[in-house]
């Protein structure tokens, strides 16, 4: 298999599986290098000392699927001194030829089949913004325990819920937590079923949520959605209701209700299917 990438983006990838890389490999030599794979119009670079593993994946020109194990070190040292532009690598079995502009060389490869087999990871997953993730390891990673005794103390627990992300460290004497509000939940390609209905009566929001009060302070209400896929036509309905709300103020005095409401039976919207009214005139 073949791969073209650009010398840059090609040694930040390899700079950074690198981070993951074995020191010392004891009796697996092949944590000495970096699995790079090939697929169709992307490459993946995969360090790993077995405890943390780091994947990294961009973008190149690609022949032919398949994965090589390059040795580390010398891979990073021969991407870093290349002369900047594109990049081929070639893979075969024992062998990766690298090659930038007048500049050849080989590499003998490790065994690919030794690499350990990683596990994928499982559901969606939760989505930080990186600064703000990075943030709260500062807050807490100190509270942690450096004391080997317990392992388990060394570590910051990360626990997901609906609200957000929650990281925790302690070294049972100590203790730090810190949430991460409102970080997106979502995997890709996850949908989320607003309950519109729901929240525009949440009482924590709304006072005695149920009262129709015309002077109540509607902002923040999710009538028409929220986000990006909020309703592009209400400007346009907000006229409409305007319109008919004040054509019918000019001409009627009062408007009665005269019998029960039919609700619709909707399980996200609430809206009245049915409700019979007597105008008075003025
Ligand atoms: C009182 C009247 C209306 C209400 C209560 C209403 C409510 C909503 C709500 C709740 C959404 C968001 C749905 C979601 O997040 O999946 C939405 C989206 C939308 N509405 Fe309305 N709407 C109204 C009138 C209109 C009118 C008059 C138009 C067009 C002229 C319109 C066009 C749209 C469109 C195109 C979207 C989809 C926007 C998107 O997904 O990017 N709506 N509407």
């Amino acid at each position: 298999m073949k791969l073209r990438c650009e010398r840059d983006t090609l040694a930040d990838a390899v700079a950074t599986a690198q981070r993951a890389v074995a020191s010392r490999t004891g009796a697996m030599p092949v944590l000495s290098g970096l699995r790079v794979t090939s697929t169709p119009g992307t490459v993946e670079l995969v360090g790993t000392d077995l405890e943390l593993t780091i994947r990294v994946r961009v973008p190149a020109e690609t022949e032919g699927e398949g994965s090589a194990v390059v040795p580390a070190r010398l891979f990073s040292e021969i991407v870093r001194q290349l002369d900047a532009g594109s990049v081929s690598v070639e893979l075969t079995d024992d062998e990766a030829r690298i090659e930038a502009g007048r500049f050849a060389t080989k590499l003998r490869t490790l065994s690919a089949t030794e690499f350990p087999r990683l596990a994928e990871l499982e559901g969606g997953g939760v989505r930080v913004e990186g600064a703000a993730f990075a943030e709260a390891l500062r807050q807490v990673v100190p509270a942690a325990s450096r004391d080997d005794a317990r392992p388990i103390l060394t570590g910051v627990l990360l626990t997901a819920s609906s609200g957000g992300l929650r990281l925790v460290a302690t070294d049972s004497y100590r203790l730090a937590m810190r949430d991460l509000q409102g970080v997106s939940m979502l995997g890709e390609g996850q949908k989320v079923l607003l309950f519109l209905a729901a929240a525009n009566r949440d009482p924590r929001k709304w006072a005695d949520p149920h009262r129709f009060d015309i002077r109540r302070r509607s902002t923040g209400h999710v009538a028409f959605g929220r986000g990006v896929h909020m309703c592009v036509g209400q400007v346009l309905a907000r006229m409409e209701m305007e319109l008919v709300l004040g054509a019918l103020a000019k001409r009627v005095a009062a408007i009665e209700p005269r019998g029960a409401p039919v609700w619709r039976l909707n399980n996200t919207l609430r809206a009245i299917e049915h409700l019979p009214v007597e105008l008075v005139a003025r």
